[in-house]
């Protein structure tokens, strides 16, 4: 996985949000010009997809396919030591998605949509395709429909602990984990970096900051920052490179351990990105009130999270997520985190959209 540097500049969230309505319009459209058993067959397909992308992104085929040019079936069995026949049909199964296209009668070529696939690329999703076709998720998938019926989280019936444990056990799930969260962090920390007058803070703790990349990109941008990084410790491993790519290093102390237990004091702002949508109100709550403790009356929390304004495929599905892998997790909405915000001791403060259904709201400590 190459590492780059953070700073580039953030799209306008205008031009994002247009894109994704005609997407969303046209995809509308695609479903009316057909019977509706044809648009439920094709979204029935769904999980076979998940594991198709899984596979692909495993093998690494996308990076092969950039480096060798088009490929056949046989050409990159030899190369990954697969199964020909098998991996030719995940292959034409994923060409009639729109992910690669054929180049002649027999070999696959990148299209727009295999290009996201390719490693280590800005705007890259390869590691998130590969965690999420992991066996583990897809059992806790399947346990869905217990989870409408009785509720709780799929992955915790599932497996019997929650998703943070096993990826503290479990070094391919946490590489893939890793990668895929750096990636679409990366796409979006221009956009927090931007979206806070972090010119008001001078040492900011980021609570469960994963590999720091989003730490490193709003310290390269503001150079006067220092920065905490905390979460657990195998995350913690994941984030000198990083750090480094950035020239951050200097100006960060990676300090180990549970949000749930404490959360590092000595910080004027504390960032908390992705964080409170993983777990349940009891959880998120506990959290805030860890956060809360750390600080001194006025002192700013800056939560970055998905904001549920308007049912969008992407947040409707971040919050099944919520239900079937992460534990108990949830997506929220403004009046969600004001409350939550008031009973952990902070009044809610500037709140700005940022693209992707996410936005950077401001919690400050109350007496
Ligand atoms: C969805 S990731 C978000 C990572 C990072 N904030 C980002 O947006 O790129 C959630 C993070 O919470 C961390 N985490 C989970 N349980 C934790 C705990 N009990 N204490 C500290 N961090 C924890 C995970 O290790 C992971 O890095």
């Amino acid at each position: 996985m190459s590492i780059r540097p953070a700073r580039r500049s953030a799209p306008p969230l205008a031009v994002v949000r247009l894109a994704v309505a005609l997407r969303r319009l046209l995809l509308r459209a695609a479903d009316a010009v057909v019977p509706g058993y044809l648009a439920v067959y094709d979204k029935m397909m769904g999980a076979p997809t998940t594991v198709l992308l899984h596979v692909v992104a495993r093998l690494r085929i996308p990076d092969l396919i950039e480096e060798h040019g088009p490929l056949t079936a046989d050409e990159l069995a030899a190369r990954t030591g697969s199964d020909a026949d098998a991996l030719g049909r995940v292959m034409r199964a994923l060409v009639s998605s729109n992910v690669f296209q054929r180049a002649g009668d027999d070999r696959f070529a990148h299209n727009g949509v295999s290009r996201a696939l390719i490693t280590g690329r800005f705007g890259t999703i390869r590691g998130f395709a590969e965690f999420f076709g992991l066996p583990p998720l897809l059992r806790a998938w399947a346990e869905l429909p217990q989870t409408v019926a009785r509720g709780g989280s799929a992955f915790g019936r599932a497996h019997g602990r929650d998703i943070w444990a096993w990826m503290g056990e479990d070094d391919v799930a946490r590489a893939a984990f890793v990668e895929g969260m750096s990636d679409i962090t990366e796409q979006a920390a221009p956009s927090i970096a931007a979206a806070y007058p972090f010119n008001e803070v001078r040492r900011l703790c980021d609570v469960g900051g994963g590999s720091g990349m989003v730490l490193a990109a709003v310290l390269a941008w503001h150079p006067h920052l220092e920065g905490v990084l905390y979460d657990a410790p195998e995350m913690l491993a994941e984030a000198p490179p990083r750090l480094a790519a950035n020239g951050v290093s200097d100006r960060v102390e990676c300090v180990p351990g549970s949000f749930f237990e404490r959360v590092p004091s000595g910080c004027d702002a504390y960032l908390i990105k992705t964080v409170l949508h993983n777990w349940p109100d009891e959880g998120a709550l506990k959290i805030l009130e860890n956060c809360r403790a750390a600080m001194r009356p006025g002192q700013r929390l800056i939560v970055v999270d998905f904001l549920y304004e308007r049912p969008s495929t992407l947040i409707s599905y971040m919050d099944i997520a919520g239900l079937a892998i992460f534990a108990d997790g949830r997506e929220r909405r403004r009046a969600d985190f004001e409350r939550l915000f008031q009973k952990a001791g902070f009044r809610i403060g500037r709140v700005r959209p940022i693209p992707g259904d996410q936005a950077v709201i401001e919690g400050v400590a109350v007496a």
